[in-house]
């Protein structure tokens, strides 16, 4: 890779007393660049954001952002968690500016500046509404905007859309596609659904079960933009059945 990666990870290792849970998980992501992470349910992927977000430490490893070590630093992501909520009795501003008064910033700024970003998050006009007031494709995008604002560069995304419907899940990936795009993010994505990683990724990282270690990296060289009707090209069936086959190897 020419440039210095935006994130590497050194061989990363964590265990909780005498569980292991991460086994040398080594990759890099380069900067702007779109990479998933798959594996079995408990290998330890979020345990892994966790890291990568500063909010847990490995065992052994490194964590490394553009070259330097970042150990224990939380201002490199903007992290959205597994189970990202909103809270019910706040309305959509006020769940969307909690990220930016957590990082200090004065109410009335942080309900500013979060107001700029609800157009193109198809949100504007629902402001002031409550979270049951919005469909569930909205209110993961209010959470993604909660995130987003926060304007750091290396998003964390876990498994942001696993709630939603498959139809509006294709939506939201359509759309986090474009956001990706127009903004020069550095994103990576946890998921259990292999089309979705295929869709958005340029990268995906296998991972297998606990303790989780990197199975394979796969490359993506599909043509972007990518749409709905990539879904029955025969290079997109066999790169998911290549992650499919890796996700199923055993041992
Ligand atoms: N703070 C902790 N203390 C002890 N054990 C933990 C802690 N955090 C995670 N674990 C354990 O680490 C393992 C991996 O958990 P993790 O949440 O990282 O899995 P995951 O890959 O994200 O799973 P899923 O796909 O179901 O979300 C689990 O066995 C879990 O119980
Ligand atoms: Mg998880």
């Amino acid at each position: 890779m020419p440039s210095t990666p935006r994130l590497s990870l050194d061989a990363v290792s964590r265990t909780f007393g005498t569980l292991e849970v991460l086994d040398r998980v080594s990759f890099d992501v380069a900067p702007g660049e779109f990479v998933s992470l798959v594996g079995p349910s408990g290998a330890g992927k979020s345990t892994l954001f966790n890291i990568i977000a500063g909010l847990d430490s490995p065992s052994s490893g490194r964590v490394l952002f553009d070259g330097s070590d970042a150990r224990g630093r939380r201002d490199q992501t903007a992290y959205m968690p597994q189970k990202d909520l909103l809270f019910p009795w706040r309305t959509i501003e006020e769940n969307a500016a909690l990220g930016l008064e957590v990082q200090g910033m004065r109410r009335a700024d942080a309900r500013a500046r979060v107001r700029e970003w609800f157009p193109r998050f198809g949100l504007e006009g629902f402001e002031k509404a409550l979270p049951f007031e919005l469909s569930g494709g909205m209110r993961q995008r209010a959470a993604l905007l909660r995130t987003v604002v926060q304007e750091r560069s290396t998003l964390l995304l876990d498994e942001p859309f696993g709630a939603l419907d498959s139809l509006t899940r294709q939506e939201m990936q359509q759309w986090l596609q474009e956001m990706w795009a127009g903004n020069e993010w550095t994103a990576l994505l946890i998921t259990h659904d292999v089309r979705e990683a295929v869709m958005l990724s340029d990268r995906v990282v296998v991972l297998g079960p606990r303790p989780a270690s990197v199975r394979e990296i796969v490359e993506v060289d599909l043509p972007r933009p990518r749409g709905v009707d990539q879904l029955a090209s025969p290079a997109f069936g066999e790169l998911e059945r290549r992650i499919l086959e890796l996700l199923h190897v055993q041992g």
